[in-house]
């Protein structure tokens, strides 16, 4: 049971005019993206859905649409993708960031084949016990793949609602709430999903953050955003999280071969099993200087810095080498080469590199 305890009446009764001129516009104008084929007249392919969002939770519809052709290619349907590796499913996903989604996305396959036949549970209940699926992914997926009235609101939905109806609240939990409540009441009856990803696209194509293209929007008459001329203030922000601060060095490490000395990182945690060039632990300054082992700078020097953002900080590290490896005994570098291995640079396309190694690979 969804509420609508938030809205006034006057906001009810604008609903319909939002909803119609929405999907006029969205059977004109809706971007044609490969997870939105359908399986017959009524269903999109849940699958499809869960892993397009999942995509889109971390990167851009056109990012998103390179990996998820490649994804389907490669695993088709949920059957599929059950039996696969969580190697390969990392190699898959290499570059789109977030990996632990990747492995979610793996166990979430494994018990909907396992316990629900591989047929996907039409009850947001079930849908959020699954791995990964949180909140926001099992409301989309009740929409867009099972026609159900939901709240999901992704960040263009939020956007295009808070303008739609002016939301000037600082209380940012109070707008949100207003916004899923107008969610819900503009998803009840006929085309739920394409409510959604009306909005989406209209978020994505002509109610941007900052070049919004009021003149070509369906909906500007009901805009009182528009009306009151404070687009640009809306939505609301919140205060900007400032990032911390982490540096670490990465050692490249040349046999005579030619092969570079590579390691998997632990499958729990940041960048989770993706492969890398070795290194210290990142940490911040002050750890990192009271463990850090003067290296001899003949036969290694620092070829670059790279910084590199992450959700929840900033990366600065020190690429160094080219360093010879010679004999494990009287190797000068302090590190562990548990899960270490070879790989001549040819073979690097067909490891999981992470953005941030990708920018790495241009010193070797
Ligand atoms: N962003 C999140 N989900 C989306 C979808 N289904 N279509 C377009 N953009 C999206």
């Amino acid at each position: 049971m969804i509420h609508h305890y938030t809205l006034t009446e006057h906001q009810m009764n604008k609903l319909n005019s939002i909803k119609y001129p929405l999907l006029f516009w969205y059977d004109l104008n809706k971007r044609d993206l490969p997870w939105r084929s359908h399986i017959d007249e009524q269903y999109l392919d849940p699958y499809k859905v869960l892993v397009s969002e999942v995509m889109l939770q971390q990167t851009t519809v056109s990012v998103a649409t390179k990996y998820f052709k490649n994804f389907i290619e490669r695993w088709p349907n949920i059957e599929l993708l059950a039996t696969a590796s969580e190697d390969e499913i990392i190699t898959a996903w290499a570059g789109l960031g977030y990996y632990a989604r990747a492995r979610n996305l793996l166990k979430c396959a494994k018990i909907i084949v396992s316990d629900f036949q591989g047929i996907f549970p039409q009850d947001i209940n079930l849908l959020k016990k699954l791995p990964g699926i949180g909140d926001y992914t099992s409301a989309a997926i009740m929409s867009i793949a099972f026609n159900q009235q939901s709240n999901a609101v992704d960040v263009n939905i939020e956007r295009v609602i808070s303008r739609l109806f002016a939301l000037k609240s600082n209380n940012l939990l109070h707008n949100k709430k207003k916004i899923r409540d107008i969610v819900s009441q503009l998803t009840l009856g006929n085309r739920p999903g394409d409510v959604l990803q009306g909005l989406m696209d209209i978020g994505s194509l002509i109610c941007s953050a900052k070049q919004y293209k009021c003149d070509i929007c369906p909906l500007k008459t009901e805009c009182i955003a528009l009306g009151e001329d404070i687009v640009s203030q809306i939505p609301r922000k919140g205060r900007k999280i400032t990032r911390g601060k982490k540096i670490g060095t990465l050692y490249l490490i040349t046999r005579e071969d030619g092969a570079y000395l590579l390691r998997k990182r632990p499958s729990k945690g940041l960048l989770g099993g993706t492969i890398e060039f070795p290194g210290t632990d990142w940490d911040d300054d002050e750890v990192i200087k009271n463990s850090y082992v003067q290296l001899d700078n003949i036969h290694c020097k620092e070829l670059g810095i790279i910084k590199h953002a992450f959700s929840h900080f900033n990366l600065t590290v020190s690429v160094v080498g080219k360093i010879k490896f010679e004999n494990k005994k009287d190797f000068m570098v302090p590190l562990n080469l548990d899960n270490c291995f070879w790989a001549l640079p040819e073979e690097f396309c067909k490891y999981g590199f992470s953005s941030l190694m990708k920018k790495v690979i241009q010193f070797t």
